[in-house]
């Protein structure tokens, strides 16, 4: 799959200023003549928001397995690269996508599912559409925790305890040492102008 736009993604825990920081970016872009397509994951098309619903709020009383999860978002990941990344990328876009594949290492890992098979899972649906850069906003759980609860609403994933979210901080912790050329953690607990600034540097220092 061929793509001349660059390909961000931005991960981090519940509250960690993800789509403040999108809405900063695509500004920026747009006002300094870049073309850009926001996006989310999962979802993006709308199959794939079909999933959303299906894995961020399943019937009350059940729970998918890890591996049923995993299966889920990357379908619904497939069709957002088909659909929705992929061409826009070929046609010259830059793509910024609200979590991506990260953000399954981190979760379905902590629900208990072996790296290798998210690996084989991401060989397969992702491939060579690998993410250019990737953002990880980080910060002190409880700190971040309640600046999102300020804002209201509630998933499954926010519903979890805070050793859980400690955990998911540290998993993309990790990652991001794991790949250092292609993940930049940024300081999620600083104003927001300096939270874009950061990652507009990185951006910069990426291209
Ligand atoms: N740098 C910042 N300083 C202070 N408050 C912030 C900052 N960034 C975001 N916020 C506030 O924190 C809350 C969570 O931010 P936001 O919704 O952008 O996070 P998110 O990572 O997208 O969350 P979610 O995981 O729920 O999608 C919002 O109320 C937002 O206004
Ligand atoms: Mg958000």
């Amino acid at each position: 799959m061929s793509r001349r736009g660059r390909f961000i993604t931005i991960e981090g825990g519940e509250g960690t200023g993800k789509s403040t920081l999108i809405a900063g970016l695509e500004t920026h872009f747009l006002e300094s003549g870049q073309p850009v397509t926001v996006t989310r994951e999962p979802g993006g098309t709308p199959l794939a928001e079909t999933l959303r619903g299906l894995v961020l709020s399943p019937p009350s009383d059940t729970r998918w397995s890890a591996m049923s999860e995993a299966l889920l978002v990357y379908a619904a990941r497939r069709d957002h690269l088909e659909k929705l990344i992929q061409p826009a990328l070929a046609g010259g876009q830059n793509v910024i996508c609200d979590r991506f594949a990260d953000s399954t290492r981190v979760y379905q890992r902590l629900g208990g599912l072996a790296p290798a098979v998210i690996e084989m899972l991401d060989d397969l649906v992702v491939g060579e559409l690998q993410p250019d850069l990737t953002l990880v906003l980080d910060g002190p759980v409880e700190e971040l925790m309640a600046r999102r609860k300020a804002r209201g609403g509630s998933d499954v994933f926010e519903a979890m305890p805070l050793d859980f979210h400690k955990d998911v901080r540290q998993g993309f912790l990790d990652l991001a040492a794991a790949h250092p050329d292609r993940c930049k953690v940024i300081d999620a607990t600083q104003p927001e102008a300096a939270v874009l600034s950061d990652a507009l540097k990185a951006i910069e220092d990426a291209s």
